[in-house]
């Protein structure tokens, strides 16, 4: 079976080292910038983060947590702060909104950055590493915004964990595609 046809989510818990090599994430990146994009307007953003870099984002993590919920138990606090460990890398994908291309609307942007992620899913399963695209509270935090340098309006499309699957992972009923397909005929 194709890789395309085979690609399938392995929870950040489930990744261990080794992350991908700088030729295996490249080929990712590359990937992702051959993402559909109207206009040329690139409006992506890949924010790798591994290495040490993964303990300044739980520092990141427990503060958007804490300017959420000032009262946050030290058991809250430890599992928010454990998100970006799980895995060996994590590419946080965001759109930026900028004014020079008013006339491209920005869904059409997170509709690229999408793209984008789904091309680093595939890149990432290609190459024989399992990731998973995940969001939640902290992609539409903005204290994780500003300390990813991003700007209020711009947008967090997923934070994409890649690594090395310790196990096979679970394989979900896949539906048949006739059931949501119209042959339109007027
Ligand atoms: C925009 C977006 C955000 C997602 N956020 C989460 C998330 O925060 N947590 C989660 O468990 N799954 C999330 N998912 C779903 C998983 O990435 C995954 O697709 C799902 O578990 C189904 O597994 P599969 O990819 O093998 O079909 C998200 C998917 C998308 C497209």
């Amino acid at each position: 079976m194709s890789y395309l046809l085979s690609r399938k989510s392995i929870v950040p818990q489930w990744l261990i080292a080794p992350g991908p090599d700088d030729e295996d994430l490249d080929y990712m990146l590359q990937a992702a910038v051959r993402a559909p994009d109207h206009g040329w307007i690139r409006p992506w953003r890949f924010i790798v983060i591994q290495g040490e870099a993964k303990e300044k984002m739980a520092d990141l993590f427990e503060k958007a947590l804490l300017a959420r919920k000032p009262d946050a138990t030290a058991e809250e606090i430890e599992k928010e702060r454990g998100k970006p460990l799980r895995a060996p890398l994590l590419v946080t994908v965001a759109v930026k909104k900028t004014d020079d291309k008013p006339d491209i609307p920005m869904n059409e942007r997170v509709l690229s950055g999408g793209a984008a992620a789904q091309n680093i899913l595939l890149a990432a399963h290609e190459k024989g590493y399992g990731a998973m695209w995940v969001t939640g509270t902290p992609a539409y935090d903005p204290v994780i915004k500003a300390g990813l340098n991003l700007g209020e309006e711009d947008q967090i499309v997923g934070f994409i964990y890649i690594g090395t699957p310790d196990r096979e992972g679970k394989e979900r009923n896949r539906p048949d595609p006739a059931e949501y397909t119209i042959h339109w005929n007027g």
